[in-house]
């Protein structure tokens, strides 16, 4: 038998600088929701299953290495059988357990330097979506921003650390995932932190079922001997917010990214959310300290992270980096947006009415909903 590999230890082996090569087994067009894109290009490959067992029948598999190869398809039921015929046949094959599904909702956790008031703070990294989720760790007590819909892994790390999670807090409505905050608060009975222009569906103002606590700027999460700071910076969505600790941390959820910003044509109101989101931004601009360190919701490229893997840069450093923060002058901001306007996936539009509890999915469907790469950036 070959043996399997976790998720989680693929990408500790990439990172650590071992020549992986994945081999997905799955049709062609399954990529499009969505692929393990953690290695180079050359070390990617994409054969069917069925057409490499005809291969090896004929002699002539199409792989040439004796580097290990992660083999995945979309359950890990066809996977094994897989890295098994290519083990008989000289190849280091590995399969990767639970597939796509579970690839789709590993989070890797990277610790990230705690804050004054802060004795640990920890991002977890949805690579499958390159979305973001954060555990902030203070005396005793927990606050998760912006969870994905799974969050075992985070109430887990909490556990470990004889956390008692406080409460939910999202930076905004997501539109690309499914959020796990309206139900482990529920589940939890701790507050579910949303700025109220948020508990709404977008696009035609029905108001949402969730149950939450409402912030405002200025509004203040205390936990532990913390004390987060909400700055509300509406543009990608009315309610989006920032959180604040300690001059030294911000959560910039979908406002601010290392390279870009958060979009804001995904309501149907350009031109006026653009709007908001200069004057946001002028805002942010007068008010935070250049030093603080920006963690955000999202990330589209690799080069967006630190050497450390981590996502997160003092605000000095995006700005002297990040096109969008060179612009001073509303016109040619605005005009920037708008020249990098994309369509959005339709599915946005579902996605938003179940984070506000309008629509209820099956889980197949939630799998379905949640699958591939954010695109929430401008660009
Ligand atoms: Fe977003």
């Amino acid at each position: 038998m070959a043996p399997e590999i976790t998720p989680e230890e693929l990408v500790a082996r990439v990172e650590a600088g071992e020549p992986l090569h994945i081999l997905d087994i799955r049709a062609p067009e399954w990529l499009l929701s969505g692929r393990i894109d953690v290695v180079p290009e050359d070390r990617f490959h994409n054969i069917i299953g069925s057409s490499l067992q005809q291969a090896a029948a004929a002699g002539t598999i199409p792989l040439k290495t004796d580097e290990p190869l992660a083999v995945v398809c979309a359950r890990g039921a066809s996977s094994g059988p897989v890295a098994d015929l290519l083990k008989h046949l000289g190849f280091e094959a590995l399969s990767v357990a639970g597939g796509m599904q579970r690839w789709m909702h590993t989070l890797i956790q990277r610790e990230l330097p705690a804050t004054a008031s802060l004795d640990r703070l920890i991002q977890f990294d949805r690579m499958g979506k390159g979305s973001l989720g954060y555990l902030l760790i203070s005396d005793g007590e927990a606050l998760v921003i912006d969870p994905p819909r799974k969050i075992d892994a985070i109430l887990e790390t909490a556990a470990s650390e004889g956390a008692k999670i406080v409460g939910f807090a999202e930076t905004h409505l997501h539109a690309d995932y499914i959020s796990g905050a309206p139900a482990g608060s529920n589940a939890m009975g701790v507050p579910y932190y949303l700025h109220s222009e948020d508990s709404f569906y977008p696009y035609d103002g029905t108001p949402g079922k969730i149950s939450y606590e409402s912030i405002e700027d200025g509004s203040v999460i205390e936990f532990g001997k913390t004390k987060v700071s909400v700055f509300h910076n509406p543009g990608h969505t009315l309610g989006s917010v920032s959180f604040l600790v300690d001059d030294e941390a911000a959560f910039t959820g979908d406002f601010v990214f290392i390279r870009s910003l958060g979009r804001p044509d995904l309501g149907g109101k350009v031109a006026e959310w653009t709007k908001l989101l200069w004057a946001s931004l002028e805002r942010m601009r007068a008010e935070w300290p250049e030093s603080i360190i920006c963690y955000p919701a999202h990330y589209s490229v690799d080069a967006e992270r630190n050497p450390d893997k981590s996502i997160g840069k003092s605000l000095a450093d995006i700005t002297a980096s990040s096109e969008p923060l060179q612009i001073r002058e509303e016109d040619a901001f605005t005009e920037w947006v708008l020249t990098r306007q994309s369509s959005f996936p339709e599915v946005y539009k579902k996605i938003k009415a179940i984070n506000v509890a309008l629509l209820n999915p099956t889980e197949e469907e939630a799998d379905e909903y949640d699958a591939g790469k954010n695109e929430c950036a401008v660009g």
